[in-house]
């Protein structure tokens, strides 16, 4: 049924584009849907569409084929981008214990209003980070850094924490094993209270529209536990950078999880037909 309302729509536009004014010949459009649809990549629209068609997640293929050349110019942009930023720490994607970023900075070292001292994250995301403050403050606003960079160790005297105050079924809804937390990555931070109450905020609904547009995204969405693993954390937003998270947010419903999901399984697909 998913294929087949896919190919529907796959049929509405190739059919659109024959009947479009201007095209007189049927052959004519057949050989432009043959070609690349941006230099980038071998990949033409025929080719988009028979990969669309075999995803699974039907919104998703067809935001790919109505806006075609985008999602490839995007995703041009994210296969140049440090892979790190896509790494996946989930519940079923461990870390390595010893994983941490080379270069962590001190957040004491910024203009940045801090609830603790010892916070830092990656200083490869310091510049989008410092624009989103930035532009938080222009709009008469003032994002209070709660949480950031958190080692292997650190993260597992949390969970500890929390499994005891909540006990273990209810800590693993909020709280990350050691391993398997964003945190550990040095580019995710929690803002503010930590608390539901932060969404209401008018920072946090200030962080709700303008994140992504500095590379920030909301790693849990309210609605989406079981897709993501946890439950929802308005405060809680990971750097994936601006094309990514501009992807994320046009052709995946926003939801950084199914994005990284996607890079992840089809990164090659896209590889292999990149010419730089
Ligand atoms: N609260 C999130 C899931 C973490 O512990 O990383
Ligand atoms: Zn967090």
């Amino acid at each position: 049924m998913r294929r087949n309302l896919t190919g529907m729509l796959l049929l509405s536009i190739l059919l659109l584009a024959a009947c479009a004014p201007g095209e007189p010949e049927a052959q004519t459009v057949e050989s432009e849907t043959a070609e690349p649809l941006i230099p980038e990549f071998t990949i033409s629209l025929d080719e988009l569409a028979r990969f669309a068609v075999d995803l699974e997640d039907s919104t998703l293929a067809e935001a790919m084929l109505v806006r075609p050349s985008e999602f490839l110019l995007l995703m041009r942009d994210v296969l140049t981008e440090d892979p790190d930023l896509f790494l996946i720490a989930d519940k079923e994607h461990s870390l390595p214990a010893d994983y941490r970023p080379e270069d962590l900075v001190s957040l004491s070292d910024f203009d940045l209003a801090l609830n603790r001292g010892d916070l830092s994250l990656s200083a490869a995301i310091m510049p989008d980070l410092l624009a989103m403050d930035q532009a938080a403050r222009n709009a008469g606003l003032q994002l209070v850094y709660s949480s950031s960079f958190r080692s292997y160790d650190y993260q597992k005297e949390v969970y500890t924490r929390h499994v005891a105050q909540l006990g273990q079924e209810a800590a693993d809804r909020v709280s990350a094993r050691p391993g398997t937390s964003q945190h550990q990555l040095g580019t995710t931070v929690d803002f503010g209270s930590i608390t539901d109450a932060f969404a209401a905020t008018p920072e946090g609904e200030w962080l709700a529209e303008h994140a992504w547009e500095y590379g920030f995204s909301l790693s849990y969405p309210a609605g989406y536990e079981e897709e993501t693993g946890y439950a929802w954390e308005s405060w809680h937003y990971r750097y994936i950078g601006r094309p990514a998270a501009r992807m994320a947010e046009l052709y995946f419903d926003g939801l950084q999880h199914r994005f990284l999901g996607f890079l992840a399984e089809h990164r090659a697909y896209f590889e292999e037909r990149y010419l730089g």
